[in-house]
């Protein structure tokens, strides 16, 4: 006899895990939105020193690392709610929020995680398609708001579209929502988007709006995916207090820690890496527009790119990774013809228009 599990395991849909970590150093890695930057050493030596104190367990307050959050955004510390990556509050905040009989709003395709949220507490998940330029469609979502609603979630660039809304949209659509729904921005990429002013300007909107969370990542910008830390900005204590009340005290063990305190502190680094990031994103763009795809208007460290008509997506995935390259299948990520690649160096970059090319010739 198999082992019983919950009911809600037979809704929840699998994680779309990148494969292909096994392909060697050669392999171009673009289908997981990462930085193509390791990290800085000053921040790899950190989380060493870190490692000798790994016979206790970390401080649960997390203070040092609030501590510089607030000091960065100008938030109290209190209002800063930090994660095993972003994720880990994401799905916290479904925990919090959700349960059987309530709705949670997002767009669709939108970010992975998000149809987790919905199976894992048997809440409705409510879809709201991307419109024609693969952008958030604020109007129609908050038309869905009902009296059910419990969580929106908009995400800000879209992953995986990497398309932004400028931030006077989304206060407006803030403006309709009714302050006991908890609004959560997705910002896993703000710091990669243009559109968006700087990184500050929505924190702006936390002071305005009680029920907003702003939710960011070192996974991306500060390029510590393998670190697993995330963060989220509260307009208030109480979601804070809320997830911190549905996980286990250490969620962040103290090697992240120490990394991503001491990420904080080389800001100009990060710019001069998010400079280039973007001076790279546009030659990847033109080097695809080049070859006839479509690629939706691009804030982030990665691009959206439909293949043209008749351009079978499974054989370009398989065509690619053939040729060293691993980019993200559109199919996977909820829409068919269409790819999501990631940022990487230059010669990824390269290598993966070098491919396209001889796929579609
Ligand atoms: C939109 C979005 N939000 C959140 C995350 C989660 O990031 P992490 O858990 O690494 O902080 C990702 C990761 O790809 C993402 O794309």
């Amino acid at each position: 006899m198999s082992i019983e599990f919950a009911e809600r395991i037979r809704r929840m849909p699998s994680y779309p895990l990148a494969a292909g970590y096994d392909l060697g150093a050669e392999i171009a890695l673009l289908a997981s939105n990462e930085s193509a930057f390791a990290p800085l050493p000053q921040v790899v030596e950190a989380a060493h020193r870190a490692l000798a104190g790994a016979h206790r367990y970390p401080d649960p307050s997390y203070w040092p690392l609030r501590r510089a959050l607030a000091d960065r955004y100008g938030i109290p510390p209190e209002r800063i709610a930090l994660g095993n990556g972003s994720c880990d509050i994401l799905l916290a905040a479904g925990a919090a929020l959700l349960e059987p009989g309530a709705e949670i709003l997002y767009a669709w395709p939108s970010f992975s995680m998000y149809p987790h949220l919905a199976a894992a507490s048997d809440a409705r998940a409510i879809q709201v398609p991307l419109d024609v330029d693969e952008r958030h469609d604020l109007g129609a979502m908050a038309a869905e708001i009902t009296v059910a609603t419990r969580l929106v979630l908009i995400c800000n660039p879209n992953n995986p579209t990497a398309t932004a809304l400028p931030l006077d949209e989304i206060e407006a659509f803030l403006a309709r929502v009714p302050r006991h729904v908890c609004v959560i921005l997705d910002e896993a990429y703000c710091e990669f988007a243009l559109a968006l002013g700087d990184p500050y300007a929505s924190v702006e909107l936390l002071r305005r709006h009680s029920n907003l969370v702003l939710l960011r990542t070192f996974s991306k910008v500060y390029g510590l995916a393998g670190m697993r830390v995330g963060y989220a900005l509260c307009a208030t204590e109480a979601f804070r207090a809320a997830v911190e009340q549905v996980r286990q005290p250490f969620y962040l063990n103290v090697a992240a820690h120490a990394a991503a305190v001491e990420a904080l502190r080389h800001q100009d680094d990060v710019e001069r890496r998010v400079t280039s990031a973007i001076a790279s994103r546009l030659e990847l763009e033109d080097g695809l527009r080049r070859l006839g795809l479509w690629v939706a208007e691009a804030d982030a460290n990665f691009l959206w790119a439909r293949l043209p008509d008749g351009v079978e997506e499974t054989d370009v995935i398989a065509g690619l990774r053939d040729r060293g390259v691993l980019v993200r299948a559109g199919r996977s990520l909820g829409r068919d013809g269409a790819m999501r690649v990631t940022v990487g160096t230059d010669a990824e970059n390269r290598k993966f228009v070098a491919a396209m090319a001889e796929l579609l010739a």
